[in-house]
């Protein structure tokens, strides 16, 4: 299995294009079922959970074809759709292949994918997206571990959805689900994450009719059909987030193009707050810590436009390394500490309370370790800590990396670190 490692200590300086974000193009791609016409997503970062989806989908019967040289547009055509099983082989590797029921269900009357079952950051069910759909009228039994659906009439019907939390992928299945049942869907307290107006914007170029974007009201009265669109993934707010942070704790100073700072504002504020400089560019924004003096602060996760859940553990990497005492709460996942022992490993002072709340309390310098983490932004946070870390760091089970961050070496090296991987057997 292959490793990275990281010699620390260089504050980063450079620029680095932010690449469209995972969390956008997922659900894009499971919208291509809603048509039987060609769907083309561009700015899809090359990443491994892109890669599932796409198997997903081929699997299904969509037929994809590369529409540029790199790979960053696909064509996407579900006219021949001939399996509606979403197999436990691929749904175990990616929980977002839960976003296919929506539109199988919605496009076809009958759909079955299995259940996703637990992970490493909680056990994060999905009992909200199935209540929804039998509201709009869907039969759901769970045979197997898998969720079977259907219509009896082979539509969905338009209904009010009230979910009682805020669910990102909820609101995603239910919003492309609406989109072609009988009437009027009202979804409410839906989550407002700018991948979700991504989402909807490009189900409108379909010919999608949804109002109340942005807001937590999504109103969708459903049509007979949607048809061909092409469409820009948005900019990855998570990545862009995580190279703010890579200058920050290096301090360093980095600028990120291609990326709007109002997606990243909760962030931003933050960063401003423990002394960082945020300024904002024609397309996109600078993070300086040169020289900086950083301080703590307290911080807790919540949906958008909170700070993101996502951006949690690189967020206490740096505060690791800040002078004075920060208190960072997560409200969205139980069992999200799970890279704090490791970040401990490395020299950082963090105490842990209950499941929901860490104190972390800055120390001088973090020192190299190797280290391990369970999910993809863990990840992230050791390689941030090791970037500035005294000697080397080796972060194993580099393919949660993978996951979510495009080119992270090369993105990283470009602004003077010292990482590179080491290719397992
Ligand atoms: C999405 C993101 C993920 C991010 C998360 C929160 C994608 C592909 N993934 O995940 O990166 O961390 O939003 O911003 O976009 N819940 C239930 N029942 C349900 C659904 C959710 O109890 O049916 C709970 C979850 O366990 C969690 C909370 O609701 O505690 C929020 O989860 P949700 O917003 O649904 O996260 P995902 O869509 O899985």
């Amino acid at each position: 299995m292959d490793r990275i490692r990281i010699i620390g200590g260089t504050p980063l300086n450079g620029r680095i294009r932010i690449s469209g974000a995972k969390n956008a193009a997922l659900p894009l791609m499971a919208a291509c079922l809603l048509s039987d016409e060609d769907v083309t997503l561009t700015n899809l970062p090359h990443l491994a959970d892109i890669m599932t989806m796409t198997n997903l989908l081929a699997q299904h019967g969509v037929k994809l074809t590369l529409t540029d040289q790199d790979g960053g547009a696909l064509c996407f055509n579900a006219s021949h759709i001939f399996n509606l099983k979403a197999p436990y082989d691929i749904v175990r590797k990616m929980r977002a292949s839960i976003l296919v029921l929506g539109p199988l269900l919605s496009r076809f009357g009958k759909a079955k994918v299995s259940l996703p079952g637990g992970c490493a950051i909680g056990t994060r069910p999905v009992d909200l997206h199935l209540s929804a759909l039998e509201k709009m009228g869907a039969e759901i039994k769970i045979k197997e571990g898998y969720i079977v659906a259907f219509t009896e009439t082979g539509k969905l019907k338009g209904a009010e959805i009230v979910f009682p939390k805020v669910t990102v992928g909820g609101t995603e299945n239910i919003l492309m689900a609406a989109t072609l049942a009988e009437g009027r869907t009202v979804i409410k307290n839906a989550a407002r994450e700018p991948e979700i107006t991504d989402l909807a914007e490009c189900l409108i170029k379909m010919g999608a009719k949804i109002e109340g974007l942005g807001s937590d009201t999504l109103i969708v009265d459903g049509v007979e059909h949607l048809h061909s669109a092409t469409h820009k993934v948005i900019a990855d707010r998570i990545e862009a987030a995580s190279y703010a942070i890579a200058a920050a704790i290096t301090r360093g100073r980095i600028e990120l193009t291609d990326i709007p700072l109002n997606l990243l504002s909760a962030v931003a504020h933050v960063l401003i707050d423990i002394g960082v400089s945020i300024t904002e560019t024609e397309n996109g924004f600078i993070t300086d810590a040169q020289n900086a003096y950083l301080i703590g602060t307290d911080v807790m996760t919540e949906p958008y436009p909170g700070f993101p859940t996502d951006v949690q553990a690189q967020l206490t990497a740096l505060l690791t390394t800040v002078s004075g005492a920060s208190l960072v709460t997560e409200s969205i996942f139980e069992n999200r500490f799970m890279h704090v022992p490791e970040l401990a490993r490395m020299g950082a002072n963090i105490n842990v309370h209950g499941v929901s709340s860490a104190i972390i309390r800055g120390v001088p310098r973090l020192s190299g370790a190797e280290v391990m983490a369970t999910d993809l932004r863990a990840s992230m946070g050791l390689v941030l800590a090791g970037l500035a870390a005294e000697g080397e760091t080796i972060v194993n089970r580099v393919y949660h990396l993978d996951r979510g961050y495009e080119h992270l070496e090369d993105k990283l090296s470009s602004c003077g670190a010292n990482i590179e991987r080491l290719h397992g057997e």
